[in-house]
């Protein structure tokens, strides 16, 4: 094959995979850089894929063993086949990494296994197996980031850990201690939870997964919390003591600096995620990093250097794997001319965890801040058929609006299945509905989207019909 091409895409994850379907898909000659040999990036290898296939997993196990007892089946003898559940996983993975392989034949995207860096602008390394020289009209640095760490501590991937190789166990843990009470520390402690292990959180901010909806992290905590899961809220870790066995931990309240010390088997590190730019030669193209360490865009993810372009977790903006997905294709649509559109605030957040929290535009708090006249609906799952039907009714949904205009400005939602429900809400906000337009809107009964529609009953008069 020849190695020119009008895009170099370098990193195969969600951003870089999907960016190079789209660039295909317009007739523009692709190739996909990636250093492992496998596609999918931290997505697909180490990140949602593999962590949703556990979380599953592990529900299925609890609800046997805690759950289904209510619903009049008796289980004896449940036995853990821990090898077998991270056996699945591991397929799981595969398979998926197997299918990006597969959609890049099919678009004829070239492949190129290997480190990617810049040699001078137009023209990048690709250091695998052999070395080969790729000539580029265009780049797409798709880099993506890996888990932060805490000054002075050491992770040492065998007792202090990151998510890394929590996903990949090789026992399951009498008990984990979790640094960072946000989302990869929730999903993963709700995982070894929900398989027997101790776990406990240590996390300094005063509420969980603090980017949300503050009540919605309230919530969570408390149902967590009520399953047996430990929690240190305002307390900041100051050393991290790892032995061949066992890990011990001392942290401080934020408050009163009173120190508490935490032993377990595993410390799981999850502080957050920062971008991935090693060895890609930047300075051979012209372009600097930021304070954070991320590549740095204008609008049009463009870099200080007019082809070369930025997306994903490597530049600014929430780490997600559909944030990464939509800037991918909103660089291959503009590189052809057209003028595409990304709504930064109508990207979903979603935490998997049980119940699951699903969050999309304004948060109360946010609205306060700006002085921004709204008003609140909101809907207990425990008022739902379907919810009491399936004995699933920790929750709620609550829903801001614009106080003059009816406009939806934020969706918060902690419950089964939001992490589909939120769906409604962001299509719902696209379109600038009005709370009354989805209030007037038929929603299929029994089922969870009915809370939608009533939350939103709730916000116009008051007129929920089942609270
Ligand atoms: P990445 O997926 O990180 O891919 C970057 C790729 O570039 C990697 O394959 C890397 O090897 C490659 N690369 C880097 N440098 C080079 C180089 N010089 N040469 C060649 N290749 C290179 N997000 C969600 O939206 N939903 C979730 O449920 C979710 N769960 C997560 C769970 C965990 C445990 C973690 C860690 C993350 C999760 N995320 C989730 C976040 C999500 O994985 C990231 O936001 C997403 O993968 C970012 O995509 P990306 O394409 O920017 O980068
Ligand atoms: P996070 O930013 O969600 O949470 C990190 C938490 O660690 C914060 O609450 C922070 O206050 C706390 N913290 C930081 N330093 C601390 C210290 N010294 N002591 C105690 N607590 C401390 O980061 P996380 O969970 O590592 O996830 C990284 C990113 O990966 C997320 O921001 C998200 O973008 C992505 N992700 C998304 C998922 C999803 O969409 N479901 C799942 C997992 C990850």
């Amino acid at each position: 094959m020849s190695n020119e091409y009008d895009v170099v895409i370098i990193g195969s994850g969600p951003g870089g995979y999907v960016c190079a379907i789209r660039c295909a898909q317009l007739g523009l000659k692709t190739a996909l850089v990636e250093k492992y040999e496998t596609l999918g990036g931290t997505c697909l290898n180490v990140g949602c894929i593999p962590s949703k296939a556990w979380l599953d997993s592990s529900e299925k196990y609890h609800e046997l063993v805690h759950n289904f007892d209510n619903h009049g089946i008796k289980a004896s003898k449940v036995q853990l086949d821990f090898p077998k559940m991270s056996e699945r996983v591991q397929k799981v993975v595969s398979d998926t990494c197997a299918g990006v392989s597969f959609l890049m034949k099919k678009n004829k995207v070239d492949v190129y296994t290997g480190h990617g860096s810049f040699v001078d602008p137009h023209t990048i390394k690709v250091a695998g197996k052999k070395e080969e020289l790729l000539k580029a009209k265009n780049v797409v640095i798709a880099t993506g980031s890996k888990p932060s760490s805490i000054p002075g501590i050491e992770i040492d991937k065998k007792r202090v850990i990151t998510s890394t190789e929590a996903l990949k166990m090789k026992e399951l843990p009498k008990s984990l201690a979790v640094i960072g009470g946000g989302v990869i520390g929730l999903e993963m402690g709700s995982v070894f939870l929900r398989l027997g292990s101790k776990v406990s959180v240590i996390e300094y901010a005063d509420t969980c997964i603090a980017a949300m909806d503050k009540d919605l992290g309230k919530n969570l905590q408390k149902v967590l919390k009520k399953g047996g899961m430990e929690f240190y809220m305002g307390h900041g870790v100051s050393s991290v003591k790892a032995t061949a066995k066992s890990v011990k931990i001392t942290a401080k309240t934020k408050k009163d600096d009173k120190e508490v010390v935490i032993n377990a088997d595993y410390c799981l590190v999850a502080v957050g995620r920062k971008p991935y730019t090693d060895g890609l030669g930047l300075e051979k193209a012209g372009i600097t990093l930021d304070e954070r360490g991320r590549v740095p865009t204008d609008d049009h993810l463009k870099t200080s250097v007019s082809h070369i372009f930025a997306i994903g977790d490597v530049t600014t903006g929430i780490m997600l794997a559909h944030k990464a997905e939509e800037e991918g294709v909103f660089v291959a649509e503009q590189l052809l001319g057209q003028k595409p559109h990304i709504n930064y605030n109508l990207i979903p957040g979603v935490v998997y965890t049980w119940p699951e929290v699903a969050s999309v535009g304004a948060t109360e708090q946010a609205l306060k801040e700006s002085k921004k006249a709204y008003k609140v609906g909101s809907f207990p799952f425990k008022a739902s058929g379907r919810a009491r039907a399936s004995d699933e009714s920790d929750g709620l949904i609550k829903i801001l609006a614009d106080k003059e205009t009816d406009e939806i400005l934020g969706v918060h939602m902690i419950g089964p299945r939001c992490a589909d429900l939120i769906a409604e809400a962001v299509l719902a906000m696209e379109f600038r509905a009005s709370a009354e337009d989805i209030a007037r809107t038929c929603h299929a009964h029994p089922t969870y989207s009915e809370s939608f529609k009533e939350a939103c009953l709730a916000a116009t008069e008051n007129r929920a019909l089942h609270i």
